[in-house]
């Protein structure tokens, strides 16, 4: 291969000439709903693909689907329809032992940091448990590994003799970073990882997580509700609706040129820093919670609260398509297309 003449971020470099590290293809999952034959429609027909070293951000309203993606992928919860790919592998139907391995490449970061630390152990058990789990170190050789993760994600060779109860909310989501990075997953699924902590202490996780990524390179699924908390984190969002992708697109065209009144309506509503812009950005705001997703609208999904809808919108669902014939911007609206340009804010894009 002839060297490219400008040097392309590493993600997409990669993208180029390795499988993508995780690649899901009309992901289905539906529950059952309690009342006899009803089910919840949580995923409806999702696709994505992230590369090698590459965040996704995931965003949605609770109830959107995002969790049970996150679930499927790790094989959590098993799949109705659809497949998932890891590394070019089919994991749609691996076998107990099989996911043991698998879950030894892919790591969830759960967004209770303190439930989801045992509350028994120091945290240099806690950090240790998935080497040993895994036959990689015995416990008595694991402790400089611990140690070397721990100064990773900022914290003393003391804290490895602290309970979870001696640490703050930041620092025991530092702990279950530290756990969930040990093995040096290629991917890690990351479900609201800073949701649970205080506004003061979800900027310096996410800083953390943003250099932690950058020095180890993991490919990563960023599970959040808040648009704002993966506009610096993310390389490319997909926007979820009552369990379907509504939008997807490299980050800066997405914050830049939303296309969807659904994505539109969500950066309306997250808080701008910048008062002149604020300003000019009328606020879209949503009527009412999403639609129940045991009978979800007919036609485009969002209609029920979309303030641009026709009829059409009414009885056809759009697919999930590049509709302004730029690059990888995919968006699932009859109203989008190369001349006519929506947009519930009133400014143009
Ligand atoms: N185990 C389950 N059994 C039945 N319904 C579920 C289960 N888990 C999630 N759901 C439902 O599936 C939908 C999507 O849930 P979830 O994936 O958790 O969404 P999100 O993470 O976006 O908030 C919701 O309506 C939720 O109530
Ligand atoms: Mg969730």
């Amino acid at each position: 291969m002839s060297e490219p003449q400008a040097r392309p971020k590493r993600a997409e470099a990669q993208r180029e000439t390795h499988e993508p590290v995780l690649e899901v293809s009309g992901l289905v999952k539906h529950y059952a709903a309690g009342e006899r034959g009803k089910v919840v429609r949580a995923v409806d027909g999702v696709s994505l693909t992230i590369g090698e070293g590459e965040v996704l951000g995931l965003v949605g309203e609770s109830g959107s689907g995002k969790s049970t993606v996150g679930k499927c992928v790790l094989r959590l919860t098993e799949p109705t329809a659809g497949r998932i790919r890891l590394g070019g592998r089919d994991i749609t139907h691996l076998s107990r032992r099989g996911m043991r391995s698998l879950r030894r490449d892919v790591h969830i970061v759960f967004q209770d940091p303190y439930s989801s630390l045992n509350p028994r152990f120091t945290v240099g058990r806690i950090v240790a448990e998935p080497l040993v789990r895994h036959g990689v170190a015995r416990r008595s050789a694991a402790a400089d590994r611990v140690t070397a993760m721990l100064g990773k994600v900022g914290l003393g060779p003391e804290t490895r003799d602290r309970y979870p109860h001696e640490l703050s909310g930041g620092q025991r989501q530092r702990v279950g970073l530290a756990r969930s990075l040990i093995l040096e997953p290629k991917l890690v699924v990351a479900d609201e990882p800073v949701s649970a902590l205080d506004v003061s202490v979800q900027a310096s996780v996410l800083n953390l997580i943003a250099d932690l990524q950058r020095d180890m390179g993991f490919s990563c699924l960023f599970i959040t509700h808040d648009l704002s908390v993966v506009e610096f984190l993310a390389d490319r969002i997909a926007v979820m609706y009552l369990g379907q992708i509504v939008e997807t697109g490299p980050r800066d065209r997405l914050f830049a040129a939303p296309e969807h009144p659904y994505t539109q309506a969500l950066l309306s509503a997250a808080p701008v820093p910048d008062p002149a812009e604020q300003r000019r950005r009328s606020r879209v705001v949503l009527g009412g919670d999403p639609p129940s997703p045991v009978r979800p609208p007919a036609g485009c999904r969002f209609h029920t609260r979309c303030p641009v809808a026709v009829d059409r919108c009414r009885t056809e669902p759009p697919d999930l398509m590049n509709r302004r014939l730029n690059g990888d911007h995919l968006t699932a609206c009859h109203l989008v297309s190369s001349d006519s340009l929506p947009d519930a804010r009133g400014t143009r894009a």
